[in-house]
């Protein structure tokens, strides 16, 4: 959640500056594994405890109905079902590439009946835990990868979606290359993420280039901004309860909570959030 450098280092606890400086003057590479350390250390860290969300949320008047036990998680799932909102996912084999803890591709295969959903991450540790909270979920299944190096066949799924993993990807191109190659032909791909307007540009040009249409490309940046400001206090409490303080100014900066540099960057237009829908 904190990739996006530029401007927005000053501010950031000892820990999140030095991650931020280290990311910017290393090659692109070693980028994808403090990623990946980073990642290992989440999903065994207390602050975050049995949950199974680590996006931004996202608010929403066209809601999803949930049952009781999602409620605490609604405006985490409101940004997955605003990214796969358009798609038939009934009875498709489905990928979702960066999934972190589980809870969204644990959701989606529980509500929408795909026939699989393969889960992939970068993080061991982050697909162990899935592994285990999730294995009564009997069309899931979490596994270990790159996405930038899909361990999967070619033209195998109908549709791949991406929830604010792609950040941090040291090669985007690669990404939606390994992207178009999993997917059947007319398979549709779900992406949704933030990026400066310069990166932006690259991105959306990389789509046509590798030969998606765009079917819909929608800036989203108010609803995640009003989904911060719902949640904020809510994550300043679970992150003072989890961490010490040496380190509760980088998790609140991760995690977005207000008056937070990435929070200010969508708030001053520096960064913003989009959501892109694509057919091979
Ligand atoms: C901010 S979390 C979002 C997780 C999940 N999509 C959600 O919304 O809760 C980003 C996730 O991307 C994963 N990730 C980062 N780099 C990756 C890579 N190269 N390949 C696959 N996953 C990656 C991280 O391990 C992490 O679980």
């Amino acid at each position: 959640m904190l990739c996006e450098v530029e401007g927005v280092i000053v501010r950031l606890g000892i820990p999140a500056r030095l991650f931020a400086t280290l990311l910017w003057i290393l090659p692109a590479k070693m980028g994808d594994r403090m990623w990946r350390w980073w990642y290992q250390r989440l999903a065994k860290a207390k602050a975050w405890g049995k949950f199974g969300y680590m996006n931004y949320g996202y608010v929403d008047d066209d809601k999803p109905i949930l049952i009781p036990e999602d409620e605490k998680d609604r405006l985490f799932i409101q940004l997955y079902h605003m990214n796969i909102r358009d798609i038939e996912l009934t009875g498709k084999q489905v990928l979702e590439v960066g999934s972190g803890r589980g809870g969204g591709a644990n959701w989606i295969a529980r509500t929408y009946a795909p026939e699989s959903l393969t889960a992939l991450d970068y993080s061991s540790e982050a697909v162990k835990l899935c592994s285990q909270l999730y294995q009564s979920q009997v069309n899931l299944k979490f596994i270990e990868g790159n996405a930038m190096n899909l361990p999967l066949e070619d033209s195998t799924y109908d549709v791949v979606y991406n929830v604010e993993s792609s950040h941090c990807y040291s090669d985007m191109g690669a990404f939606i290359r390994e992207v178009h190659r999993v997917l059947k032909p007319g398979g549709q791909f779900a992406w949704t993420d933030f990026r400066d307007d310069k990166r932006m540009r690259i991105i959306h040009d990389t789509f046509l280039e590798v030969g998606f249409e765009i079917d819909k490309q929608v800036d989203i940046t108010e609803e995640v901004i009003h989904a911060l400001d719902e949640i904020s206090d809510d994550k300043k409490h679970r992150i003072s309860q989890g961490t010490n303080r040496s380190i509760r100014r980088s998790f609140e900066t991760f995690a977005g909570v207000k008056d937070t540099p990435v929070y200010n960057s969508f708030v001053n237009g520096s960064l913003r959030y989009y959501r892109y829908l694509l057919t091979k």
